[in-house]
């Protein structure tokens, strides 16, 4: 029987099968993320860690944890957990990539969606009872999305699966950004590789699908946002940080750019009050990229996944790939 501490609430069926096994779990159902103090005490005694994005897994907590042998982040972001200060320590690092890859990709489109067609401010509208029925030039005139160029900044799985959804879906053409060629998708798709910055000037809809390291910290900010068209509108349900909130904020209000749907931020949960200000060019969401029910289980069934593949002895199936 092993200790297993879940920092976060997740499905009682995922937690039945940790039970099932056998171990010991606590289950951390009420704050999140668990307070720091819980977690540096908790981590004492536990063998295997199922972690939220929100937590962070720095050096400190490791090395408070002598028996730690796993730590599952229900996330396919794994930017949270110090990877070498586990790796220095022989605890596995997992992350929970594929199952979410479709759901995000079409919360992406979504936020396109919404911008482009100006739904927030139409669905308000109906709502106080400002609709006055149909006119030629009524309010909330919206940018086609059909046949336009879709920038993606990042061409891994959900960059990929947003690039088919804009090529089969909307007849776009697709630029990409990436440190590597995908042949794969120049084919399927005709995505072209472009640099940042023909992207950047070429795309009505830039996507941000980069994971956050230290070298894609504030990757677009005041520069990158007067390269792009007056027209364009930035999307991004990767990581806050990737973006440099306060330059966004001037670009929006000085209609360098057309608007932004984002469902991640720089300093999670805060978002900044100008983008909240900024009703008719920004669209807000509270960072439900891969929530769905469907999806939200799939994740927390991988982690456990790797919890009992770590503790039976066997290699966990979804290790984090090593820097
Ligand atoms: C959520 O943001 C994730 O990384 O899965």
């Amino acid at each position: 029987m092993a200790k297993v501490l879940i920092s976060g609430e997740i499905f009682a069926d995922a937690v039945g099968r940790l039970l099932a096994a056998d171990h010991d779990v606590t289950h951390q159902t009420e704050r999140s993320p668990m307070p720091r103090d819980d977690l540096l005490e908790e981590i004492r005694k536990t063998d295997a860690l199922i972690s939220m994005a929100s937590d962070r897994i720095d050096a400190e907590l490791l090395g408070q944890a002598p028996e730690l042998q796993i730590v599952a982040n229900v996330a396919v972001g794994y930017e949270n957990i110090d990877t070498k200060a586990a790796r220095k320590r022989s605890i596995a690092v997992t992350h929970t990539p594929d199952v979410l890859t479709e759901t995000t990709a079409d919360l992406t489109i979504a936020l396109l969606l919404a911008l482009a067609r100006k739904i927030p401010g139409g669905d308000r509208d109906v709502r106080r009872g400002a609709f006055e029925g149909w006119a030629l030039m009524q309010p909330w005139m919206g940018f086609d999305a059909y046949g336009k160029t879709l920038g993606i900044l990042g061409m891994g799985r959900i960059g990929k699966a947003v690039a088919r959804r804009g090529h089969h879906g909307f007849g776009m053409k697709v630029l990409y950004h990436n440190r590597n060629r995908d042949l794969p998708a120049e084919r399927e798709l005709g995505a072209v590789h472009v640099s940042l910055d023909r992207l950047l000037q070429e795309s009505d809809f830039v996507c941000v699908h980069v994971p956050f390291t230290p070298s894609t910290f504030h990757l677009l900010g005041a520069v990158e946002f007067r390269r792009m068209k007056r027209t364009a509108y930035l999307i991004n349900v990767a990581r806050g940080p990737v973006i440099d909130e306060q330059a966004l904020v001037d670009a929006l209000e000085a209609e360098t750019i057309a608007g932004a749907g984002l469902d991640v931020y720089e300093n999670e949960p805060s978002v900044h009050p100008g983008l909240i200000a900024l009703e008719d060019r920004t669209v807000l969401l509270p960072h439900i990229g891969s929530a769905t029910e469907e999806t939200r289980r799939a994740m927390a069934n991988m982690a456990v996944d790797n919890v009992l593949a770590a503790l039976s002895g066997r290699e966990p199936p979804n290790l984090v790939p090593v820097a």
